[in-house]
């Protein structure tokens, strides 16, 4: 079995066991069913098992009750019971029931540990302009397709959705038996990725740039199969995000002299989901359709988060002045949603998505309000000042919950990620492809969105 959970040796028992998981109440809640904005509205905290409540509200900082749900989740952490000081003494106190959720959680997630592979070390002018982070991502993946290209006898790369180049260009400069085709959809990008190649002297003939929309069209085909002219090819997406990564699947399965495909995902807010207007929206494989499984917005946002990547608790508890920021927004947001709703004033979606608050609206509750109403096009005589301090003290008290809440929600995130990649799995397996596995490609801590999709065609030699 490809690099799934080591918990189990069987696919169908993971599929099934992982599907049940994210369809329960309680998961179908904290991805979706009630947003933690919504939390007082809906009384969240009481919805949630008693016995955790119960012990949550024993511990005196909430900081404390979030890590220990974070590290409860960390494949590197260590087993409760061996751990010292008062995180671990928390940890071992921690309910049965909730203990069990949390392992199950964790024995459903796909392995983020990086597989050991080879890297490349990168020239001085190619990483001249790029972050540590896509330093260390180009310098893997470049060595990984390199490496494929070389056993497979593949000349042609398509590297889609290159944005700025780093990948392709870092490809063409490192290798120069290979040809290049880079494909984005913003012709920004590819500016900008061809005055970089520009300055590296490498010419338009080993490294094409097409400004493209990717969305599955049998145009793109077409182009991609007369530039490829014959030719064996490699088709790659380093952090293609939302459905693009889905699109270039159906390329790696349709367009016949493509012979290997390697791709991470990223942004998985900007999957489509499954509707009458969209029939090829996620899910793709007819595994996880049948299933019936859907991800709502907030699951798909909830897998872009990597808790685990969080800075821990500081020994004296300062933790810096974002994160405490971060819990005053989340609370400050619930209360006034509580309010918005109280009133009975609605708004839009256009409306709901902008709000607008910036870190000096975060004094008080009262400049937050006011901001957002400003924001919302609110009258202020439709919420007095008066009802806004109401509010604030009534609500003072709940920043704990609203942390607790938000943190459940965002553990999530490794599970539905694995739903997302399983999805993906099953689609190229569906297709006939070969030596399909998803692999953990990056360090997770430099790079959270570090699972590679691969896949490799059969090809029938002829007689
Ligand atoms: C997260 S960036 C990654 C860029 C590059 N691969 C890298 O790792 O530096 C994603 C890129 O995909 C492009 N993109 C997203 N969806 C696309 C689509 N449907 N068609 C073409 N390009 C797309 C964006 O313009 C952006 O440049």
């Amino acid at each position: 079995m490809a690099n799934f959970p080591t918990a189990y040796d069987n696919l169908e028992r993971f599929t099934d066991d992982l599907c049940d998981f994210i369809a329960t109440p309680l998961i179908r809640q904290l991805t979706g069913g009630i947003h933690v904005n919504d939390a007082l509205i809906h009384n969240s905290w009481e919805t949630l098992p008693q016995e955790w409540t119960r012990w949550w509200s024993l511990i005196s900082d909430h900081r404390l009750a979030q890590q220990d749900l974070i590290n409860a989740i960390d494949e590197d952490a260590e087993p409760r019971s061996k751990g010292h000081g008062e995180q671990a003494q928390l940890s071992q106190s921690r309910p049965e029931s909730l203990t069990e959720w949390l392992s199950t959680m964790k024995s459903l997630a796909i392995s983020r540990t990086r597989c050991p592979g080879p890297t490349i070390t990168l020239p001085e002018v190619l990483i001249a302009r790029m972050k540590t982070k896509k330093i260390s991502e180009v310098s893997i993946a470049a060595a990984y397709i390199q490496g494929v290209c070389q056993s497979r006898g593949i000349t042609h790369i398509i590297d889609m959705g290159s944005g700025q180049g780093y990948l392709s260009i870092s490809l063409a400069y490192l290798f120069p038996n290979l040809q290049i085709l880079a494909i984005d959809s913003s012709k920004s990008q590819v500016a900008g990725s061809q005055l970089f190649a520009t300055s590296l002297g490498i010419p338009e003939s080993r490294l094409k740039h097409i400004v493209h929309l990717i969305d599955g069209s049998l145009g793109l085909s077409a182009i991609i199969n007369n530039w490829a002219d014959g030719q064996k090819c490699m088709l790659v997406g380093l952090h293609a995000c939302g459905s693009l990564s889905e699109h270039i699947l159906r390329y790696f399965t349709s367009v016949i002299c493509i012979e290997a495909l390697a791709v991470v995902g990223c942004c998985y807010n900007h999957i489509v989901p499954r509707s009458p207007s969209c029939p090829t929206g996620f899910p793709i494989s007819s595994a996880l359709r049948e299933k019936g499984v859907m991800l709502s917005a907030t699951a798909l946002m909830t897998a872009c988060q990597a808790p685990n990547n969080w800075g821990t608790l500081d020994k004296d508890r300062s933790r810096d002045k974002e994160k405490s920021d971060f819990g005053k927004r989340r609370l400050y947001r619930a209360i006034m949603e509580k309010i918005l709703f109280d009133k009975g004033i609605k708004m839009n979606s256009r409306q709901k998505a902008f709000w607008g608050i910036r870190k000096g609206d975060l004094v008080h509750f009262t400049k937050f309000a006011r901001r957002a109403m400003d924001c919302l096009e609110i009258d202020y005589d439709k919420i007095t000042t008066v009802e806004l301090l109401y509010y604030e003290r009534k609500y003072q008290d709940y920043k704990s919950q609203i942390a607790i809440l938000w943190t459940l929600s965002v553990l999530c995130c490794k599970v539905i990620e694995s739903v997302i990649a399983l999805d993906r799995y099953f689609y190229l397996v569906e297709q006939k492809a070969d030596n399909v596995d998803i692999i953990p490609i990056f360090d997770f801590k430099i790079s959270p969105r570090n699972l590679m999709v691969v896949a490799e065609k059969v090809v029938y030699k002829s007689q």
